[in-house]
């Protein structure tokens, strides 16, 4: 008999059109996944898409912007409809706003939660139904440091980002024996365009440059110095194929590990 070779995996990747969310991609891609790739920005999503599919990656794209609940069924009806049933998600769409608490709006709030702790938890409605019968499938969230820890001048960001470790936390606890693994990675800050906007606007204060700041950034991680996108994509990547036990993995720890062997 002929072997049956293996499915490849579908999975949709969140914040895909830059940064972290675009190296992730590349490093899906690579590892043979055929991804749906979602963010508002068309023309940055297809300058991701577009290499991965020339070297013959099979790659989707979605625009929406994903505080928009009714964009999680479009998202993942996409995905059903043109790749099959989806295997896994990467929710790694996110903005991080940076003020005094004194100058964190409402709307800082709400939009905050709806990105980083709504998002993820509609998807989990919408696909642990189909990954419980499959007795497999994977929801990962692109935490934080911040969801572990607290920073200055971030309230609506930390508290947003320990939110979505909660809520992969209590995933973990209700879906893991149905046989579907949920991870929160947490690194410290990345070389991405969130930093150097941090650091852009740190600087517009006047007391110091944009290099020096985001320097400084960088020091303050465990590590003493910034990750890389491709850093953590490659964790990503890691989680997803060797399939260890476990929730939070933070990264910014030399080797990086999971926070606790419980969680
Ligand atoms: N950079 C860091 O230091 C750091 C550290 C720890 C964790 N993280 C987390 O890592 C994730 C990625 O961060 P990054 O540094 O790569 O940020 P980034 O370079 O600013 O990229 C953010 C991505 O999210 C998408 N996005 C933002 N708002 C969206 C919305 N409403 N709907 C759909 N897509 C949206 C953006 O695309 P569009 O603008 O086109 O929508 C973009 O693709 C975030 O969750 C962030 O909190 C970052």
């Amino acid at each position: 008999m002929t072997p049956v070779p293996p499915v490849p995996p579908v999975t949709i990747v969140t914040g895909a059109s830059r940064g972290i969310g675009k190296a992730i991609a590349n490093a899906l891609a690579a590892a043979g996944h055929r991804l749906l790739l979602v963010a508002r920005d068309d023309a940055a999503l297809q300058a991701t898409a577009e290499p991965l599919r020339a070297r013959g990656g099979t790659v989707i794209t979605c625009t929406a912007d994903l505080r928009d609940a009714a964009a999680i069924e479009t998202v993942v009806t996409t995905a059903e409809r043109q790749l099959g049933p989806v295997t896994a998600i990467v929710n790694n769409a996110g903005t991080a706003p940076s003020d005094k608490v004194e100058n964190t709006t409402p709307a800082m709030v709400a939009d905050t939660f709806a990105l980083h702790v709504a998002a993820p938890l509609a998807f989990a409605r919408r696909l642990a139904p189909g990954m419980k019968r499959a007795g497999t499938g994977v929801l990962l969230q692109l935490a934080s440091t911040a969801g572990l820890r607290g920073y200055p001048f971030t309230s609506a960001y930390t508290a947003a980002k320990h939110g979505m470790v909660g809520l992969s936390r209590a995933l973990h606890a209700e879906l893991g024996s149905a046989g579907v693994r949920v991870y929160a990675v947490c690194p410290g800050f990345v070389d991405s365009d969130i930093t150097r906007g941090a650091a852009a606007a740190i600087a517009a204060r006047g007391k110091t440059t944009a290099a020096e700041a985001h320097a400084r950034m960088g020091q303050q991680n465990r590590i003493g110095r910034m990750h890389t996108p491709d850093e953590v994509a490659a964790a990503v990547a890691m989680l997803l194929s060797a399939r260890p036990a476990g929730c939070v993995f933070e990264l910014d720890r030399d080797p990086p590990a999971f926070v606790d062997a419980t969680t």
